[in-house]
């Protein structure tokens, strides 16, 4: 019998490359006083897969907290390429900034402070993203899809975290205050004919639609 209670482990085990210093940053994020709301190892592999697999060199991140998930794009990134990560809060940015210089990717991130409504707004004149990586406050979800919409570039991948919000959306879980917005989120990007998008299971469902028209 192999030691595989689920097949997350198993996708775990298998796919994501044993990183000590990572699954260190992971650990520790909780102990710097920040919430335990990083993306999962699994779902970050596939994070990195999208950005691979588009060749992506312009990614941007909405919601840094300590910086977990912006470090498996940042090491996805084709070569040249560079992620920008857009944080409310100073001191997760710091976290992140110390996590960014431990992963080995500082070079390859920049963080942007403020309130992601108003960096985006101040971005919106600059040239299309790639990727583009939602995951700040829930009720945030349909302007960020929005923006993004506007400025990934066609062929372009965007995709958002929490997608199945614990199984709520489907009613396999009980409702939370974030339920009823993240189906509308969900229900937003089936509907969008400029894009194909679907939920891939890893963690706790990631969203991911690419832009073909
Ligand atoms: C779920 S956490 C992000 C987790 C991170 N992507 C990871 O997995 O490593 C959400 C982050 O978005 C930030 N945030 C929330 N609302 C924001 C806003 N309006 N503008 C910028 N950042 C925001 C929070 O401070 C928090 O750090």
């Amino acid at each position: 019998m192999k030691p595989y209670p689920d097949l997350t482990a198993y996708v775990r085990d298998l796919f994501v490359p044993r990183d000590a210093e990572l699954e260190a940053i992971l650990e520790e994020i909780p102990s710097t006083g920040l919430p335990a709301i990083s993306i999962k190892p699994e779902e970050g592999r596939f994070l990195q897969f999208l950005v691979r697999a588009i060749s992506a060199r312009r990614a941007l991140e909405i919601g840094t907290l300590g910086g977990y998930s912006g470090i498996w794009i940042a090491r996805g990134l084709a070569p040249g390429g560079r992620l920008l990560t857009l944080e409310v809060e100073a001191k997760h940015a710091q976290v992140a900034r110390q996590n960014f210089i431990r992963a080995g990717v500082a070079d390859l991130v920049e963080i942007r402070m403020g309130n992601a409504h108003q960096s985006l707004q101040e971005l919106s004149g600059e040239p299309e993203f790639d990727f583009i990586f939602i995951d700040a406050e829930k009720t945030g979800y349909p302007a960020y899809m929005d923006w993004a919409l506007e400025h990934v570039r066609l062929g372009g991948v965007i995709a958002a975290h929490n997608a199945f919000r614990k199984g709520s959306v489907a009613g396999l879980a009980a409702q939370d205050q974030y339920t009823e917005v993240t189906d509308a989120f969900n229900r937003k990007a089936a509907a969008e004919a400029r894009l194909i998008s679907t939920i891939f299971p890893a963690g706790d469902g990631t969203l991911v639609a690419v832009k073909v028209s």
